[in-house]
């Protein structure tokens, strides 16, 4: 597939709405590097990954090539920036009577009126994973949800109250599941029991939930913004038509993504949820009032899509990974056929139905009866090139520019044939950065980062030029 399947079909021009978001995303220990300076607090991933050679300390060094950032965005054409903000750079210490980081604050205000200077609507992600590693000290972060909760909410006031005049889309938790899996399961990998599990459930809710609170309550009316939760969802589908097969489906997408999204739109946890963590689970009354209904918008990450076979896993033995898909067990062949190509490291598996089906199922199960646009907040893929192909081909990006168009045009059918309200689409990434504890071999960027040369020279690949174009054929005209 190439980008003259889309621009080549004339049925495709103008599908999308004229204030469609053409973006590309970050995140700020992914790329900002100086993890120890102007006051910036370390935090969980600094302390996970310090003895590992391929870490964060100095990323890609947005912290200091941030303008040439913002002028990638402006030569791609994009007209928004998802970028998300380091809690330990506004508070070194991060709890809610603990000092604000001056430098911090002036860091992201800059990015801030840089974009708005260049026509660029920035989007911020409040969390997207780095905690202040005081706060895992002082009482392990998400796992203390009496605790977490207030810290997270008065952090989120202090971006509401000094950057909201110019931030119109603000996004509470990237990815909660993922998260849970990374910080919690792999940073504490020996000592994470369901119960802990729960915990953080609860916390990435409630934190989530007061936060769009207080901003419906003392910012938006003022300000005008719109705030939700990002949530990940790789899609599942049965591998066969067993019973078990479906049901293990039906646990996987509740796992991933019920979990948070049903309490959001329908104020319940998913029965299969409620049968595997039991009343530990449950939420006050007065929590659920504030949980419920608490998105503007839905924002989602989307990679692909596998196979369910209908075998259960017990907790204690699965891996990380089959533990986020709710325990059971995945697989990308079925008869001996993958369910799409692969990239060269296997990561993702490019399966563009699975999107579609994907983003139906968001509309007939959330945002349809809430009137809630969708908003692809990720969609990307990776290549292992670094080291293994010359520079040329690297920035051709063939592969990458394939999953684009395969993935843009479910996007766009979606639109025109499913009448599904989608605003916007963030590729994921901007530039190659630091996939946690993937370290540096898979590059999602639409833009090559040499990782040798002293200002880690940025080098555009041809798909950023290329979904530039693509879109331009699909966004009506204003
Ligand atoms: C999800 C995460 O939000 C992002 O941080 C990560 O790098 C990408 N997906 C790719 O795995």
């Amino acid at each position: 597939m190439s980008e003259q399947t889309i621009i080549g079909d004339e049925s495709l021009r103008g599908v999308l709405r004229p204030d469609f978001l053409v973006a590309a995303s970050t995140a700020s220990y992914q790329i900002e590097g100086a993890y120890d300076q102007d006051g910036k607090g370390l935090t969980n991933w600094d302390n996970f990954l310090k003895d590992n050679p391929e870490n964060g300390n100095d990323a890609v060094m947005s912290y200091k090539y941030w303008r040439d950032d913002v002028a990638l965005l402006k030569k791609y054409g994009m007209n928004t920036y998802r970028f998300s903000i380091a809690w330990a750079r506004i508070k070194p210490l991060g709890g809610k009577d603990d000092p604000i980081n001056e430098k911090g604050i002036e860091y992201y205000s800059n990015l801030i009126d840089e974009l708005l200077a260049n026509g660029i609507e920035p989007c911020v992600t409040i969390f997207h994973w780095d905690l202040p590693l005081e706060l895992d000290k002082r009482y392990e972060g998400f796992a203390d949800t009496e605790r977490l909760v207030p810290d997270f909410v008065a952090y989120a006031r202090i971006l509401f109250e000094r950057f909201g005049d110019r931030v119109k889309y603000w996004i509470t938790i990237n990815e909660p599941l993922i998260y849970t899996l990374c910080n919690c399961i792999e940073m504490h990998v020996d000592d994470f029991p369901e119960s802990k599990y729960v915990a953080y459930t609860r916390s990435i809710l409630l934190s989530h939930a007061k936060t769009v609170d207080m901003y419906r309550r003392e910012f938006a009316p003022k300000q005008g913004g719109k705030i939700a939760i990002t949530l990940n969802m790789d899609w599942v589908v049965p591998l066969d038509d067993s019973a078990e097969a479906k049901k293990a489906t039906d646990i996987g997408v509740n796992h991933m993504f019920g979990m948070y999204a049903d309490p959001i739109y329908k104020g319940h946890f998913p029965q299969t949820c409620i049968d595997r963590f039991g009343p530990t689970l449950a939420l006050s009354e007065d929590e659920w009032k504030l949980v419920k209904g608490s998105n503007d918008f839905f924002g989602l990450n989307h990679y692909s899509t596998s196979y369910a076979t209908g075998k259960l896993l017990p907790y204690e033995t699965a891996t990380p990974v089959e533990r986020v898909f709710g325990l059971i067990e995945t697989t990308v062949e079925k008869d001996g056929v993958q369910i799409g190509p692969r990239g060269q490291n296997g990561h993702p598996t490019q399966v563009p139905w699975g999107f579609r089906l994907l983003i139906q199922h968001i509309h007939n199960t959330y945002s349809k009866e809430a009137g809630h646009t969708l908003y692809v907040t990720e969609n990307g893929f990776a290549t292992l090139d670094e080291g293994k192909r010359p520079l040329e081909e690297i920035l051709k990006d063939t592969e990458r520019q394939a999953y684009y168009a395969l993935y843009l045009r479910e996007i766009a059918q979606a639109v025109r044939d499913d009448g599904i309200d989608i605003g916007g689409y963030m590729a994921w990434s901007l530039l190659d950065n630091l996939e946690w504890t993937g370290g540096w071999a898979p590059r999602f960027g639409i833009t090559y980062v040499d990782r040798s040369t002293p200002e880690y020279k940025r080098i555009p690949k041809d798909s950023a030029f290329m979904l530039q174009r693509v879109f331009k054929h699909m966004i009506k005209d204003k």
